[in-house]
């Protein structure tokens, strides 16, 4: 079983943090699909210092999410030990990640996210004063280095290791490669190998079959799901089924994924309001209806929607044009 400090997480598979993503609406709605642990979106630890307003909003846990784990990023070590304290004192989550693989420029222009990669001793040294700032288990997620001539990945996981962290998630792409090419599972091998604490393995993991694989290839504890779970928590729930029982269960109905989307929908209207959430839901319709026929004819008037009326009404009808669709191929079949 896959266990972080003295957390227990009771299966491998685990959304990863996606910014402007996992927050608790689609959290709780992924950890409903069986995710053995979710992620939150990462959290800037200066806008934790300063209390801002939407930053502590950020911090919201549910406590059906749990275990979950909430990431921070940041380039000083004292503002990052003194968000990372005020998690562990003012939060339910159950981890506190580092995030050192955000490759924006915004952000590692101020020293933060994958800049880390490029100095191991600072990863020891900054992980080692939020190690020793807090009681929750500490764990860090990176990419495998910065790019081709400073891939660092078994150093810095040893360094995380060395720092007291309790685990490590490893992105297997640089931060030169952004989201683009693939991701290199050899090296997270290398990684697991290093270091004798948990492996989380991530990149590229778009089916269940994937999962099972980057488990066999490089012997990680876990698998961590990004992109693959945009739209798609199914994609969650047909991996653990897959891995338990080496069942692989069919792809949802329309109606079943425009369901589960209004769901999502109402979660971010109770958490936001109807106004923030409807735009937001926008992206997340639009992944939804990923493969659900007819989803061309109504993406735009999707994207003008501004009430939750408005929206459940579209989903509806399209729902119902699809059900008829099925429905007639069944009898023509
Ligand atoms: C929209 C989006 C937002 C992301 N935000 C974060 C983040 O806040 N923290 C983080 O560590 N990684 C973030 N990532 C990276 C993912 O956690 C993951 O490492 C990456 O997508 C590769 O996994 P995948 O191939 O399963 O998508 C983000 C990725 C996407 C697509």
């Amino acid at each position: 079983m896959l266990k972080i400090g003295d957390i227990e997480i009771k299966n491998p598979v685990v959304l990863a943090p996606m910014a402007g993503v996992c927050n608790s609406a689609f959290r709780l709605t992924v950890k409903e699909f069986g995710a053995g642990l979710v992620c939150a979106e990462m959290v800037s630890d200066k806008g934790i210092v300063f209390k801002n307003e939407k930053t502590m909003n950020m911090l919201y846990i549910d406590e059906r999410e749990k275990p979950l784990s909430l990431q921070i990023f940041g380039g000083e070590k004292d503002t990052l030990v003194e968000a990372a304290k005020f998690v562990d004192q003012n939060t339910n989550a159950d981890i506190i990640d580092i995030n050192m693989g955000c490759p924006v420029p915004k952000i590692t222009k101020c020293d933060a996210g994958a800049k880390w990669l490029l100095d191991p001793n600072k990863i020891y040294e900054m992980v080692s004063a939020v190690v020793d700032a807090v009681e929750k288990p500490v764990t860090v997620k990176m990419r495998i280095g910065w790019d081709d001539e400073h891939i660092f990945a078994v150093k810095n996981a040893q360094m995380v290791e060395r720092a007291g962290g309790k685990a490590v998630a490893m992105h297997g792409r640089t931060r030169v490669q952004m989201y683009e090419g693939k991701a290199n599972w050899d090296i997270i091998r290398e990684v697991k190998q290093a270091v004798n604490i948990p492996v989380i393995g991530n990149g590229d993991v778009q089916t269940p079959q994937d999962a099972k694989r980057m488990l066999e290839e490089t012997g990680v504890d876990g698998v961590m799901i990004g992109r693959a779970a945009l739209g798609n928590p199914w994609m969650i729930y047909r991996t653990v089924q897959y891995l338990e029982t080496g069942k692989l269960l069919g792809e949802p109905s329309a109606r079943e994924k425009i369901d589960v989307c209004i769901l999502h929908l109402d979660r971010l209207i109770a958490l936001k309001n109807e106004h923030i959430a409807v735009r937001e839901m926008r992206k997340h319709t639009a992944w939804y209806l990923k493969g659900v026929r007819g989803n061309a004819r109504v993406r735009n008037a999707i994207n003008e929607c501004n009430t939750r009326e408005d929206l459940v009404i579209l989903l509806n009808g399209l729902a119902a044009d699809a059900e008829e669709m099925e429905k007639s191929q069944l009898i023509v079949g």
